[in-house]
């Protein structure tokens, strides 16, 4: 009897052991859902939803970087609750949800727009929110114009949502699509004072960031809307200029570079690239079915790596 009971003790500590390595292994690896430029379809929201589902996926986490409505410029004023409807239906896919505003959602989403002052030329950016979270406990959050810890390895996720005109590559003074609320300088000044946010917040080689903005950076293939067949004439430049200079400089390239840099807007523009040295990443408008999926973990060397990425299309 007493062999028994020693053999029965010696295999629950084993068990209990191993039990306890993959819950600490699981931590360390994060799967991260990206839906992009919903606009409405809550149709395509219940397919992923039951996408997931057959396919046996879950999320640590949602990033949504904006375009959950339609607004046009002058609905963009009002304070729509459309995308709290899209929410409800996101948080039956994960009920942790990191988003931003595009410019076709309300401006009640931004803690301050250049539009609400008499001179918008002297909008200033409010200060950067910090918070500290796990990442099991974020339940859904704009984290426009804010920095959330995901995880207490250090990994961070900053957000600015809006936009700038998209224009003619070769016409600068040809606006194909309106930008909601920024000026080209607005945004610079306002991505700016975020990411000074992170040269404070940095402190060690580990520390990780995902950006996540609406837009992204002005002449890279994810900003850039060619036509078929491909025509230099109606070559749309959906990116910011201001954006670029910011992060092409060596401590955003090198020192105080983001793991990943997120974005949506130009649905034609579905790819990942390089920005340098920073990885690019626009998983695609969900309007049209698109969205993708990103592994990151965290390795016995200490530091977040991009483990996968996947691009679906349902
Ligand atoms: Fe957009």
């Amino acid at each position: 009897m007493l062999e028994y009971l020693i053999i029965l003790i010696i295999f629950l500590y084993f068990y209990i052991k191993r039990l306890n390595k993959a819950c600490q292994e699981k931590k360390k690896i994060l799967n991260i859902l990206i839906t992009s430029d919903i606009h409405l379809s809550f149709e395509n929201v219940e397919k992923l939803r039951k996408w997931a589902k057959k396919n046996n996926k879950k999320f640590d986490l949602i990033l949504n970087p904006g375009d959950f409505c339609n607004l046009d410029e002058n609905q963009v004023y009002k304070n729509d609750t459309g995308y709290q409807a899209l929410l409800d239906r996101l948080r039956t896919i994960s009920k942790n949800i990191l988003y931003i505003p595009g410019n076709h959602d309300t401006k009640m989403l931004y803690d301050s727009i250049p539009q609400d002052l008499e001179n918008p030329d002297e909008w200033e950016p409010l200060p950067v929110m910090v918070s500290t979270n796990s990442v099991n406990n974020i339940h859904d959050r704009n984290i426009h114009n804010k920095f959330v810890q995901i995880h207490e390895k250090n990994l961070f996720v900053a957000g600015f949502g809006g936009s700038i005109d998209a224009y003619l590559y070769d016409n600068k003074e040809k606006v194909e699509w309106p930008g909601f609320p920024y000026t080209d300088e607005q945004y610079g000044k306002g991505l700016g004072h975020l990411m000074e946010a992170w040269d404070r917040i940095k402190k060690n080689n580990n520390d990780s960031l995902i950006l996540l903005t609406h837009i992204g950076p002005a002449w890279i293939s994810t900003t850039s809307k060619n036509c078929k067949p491909y025509n230099d004439n109606e070559k749309i430049q959906s990116g910011s200029e201001s954006a670029y200079e910011l992060m092409r400089s060596y401590k955003y390239q090198e020192l105080k570079k983001p793991l990943l840099w997120i974005h949506g807007h130009t649905h034609a523009g579905k790819g990942l690239t390089d920005f340098g040295s920073i990885p690019i990443l626009n998983p695609g408008g969900l309007c049209y079915g698109q969205f993708s999926i990103l592994s990151l973990k965290y390795t016995d060397d200490n530091e977040w790596k991009i483990e996968n990425i996947e691009f679906h299309n349902i």
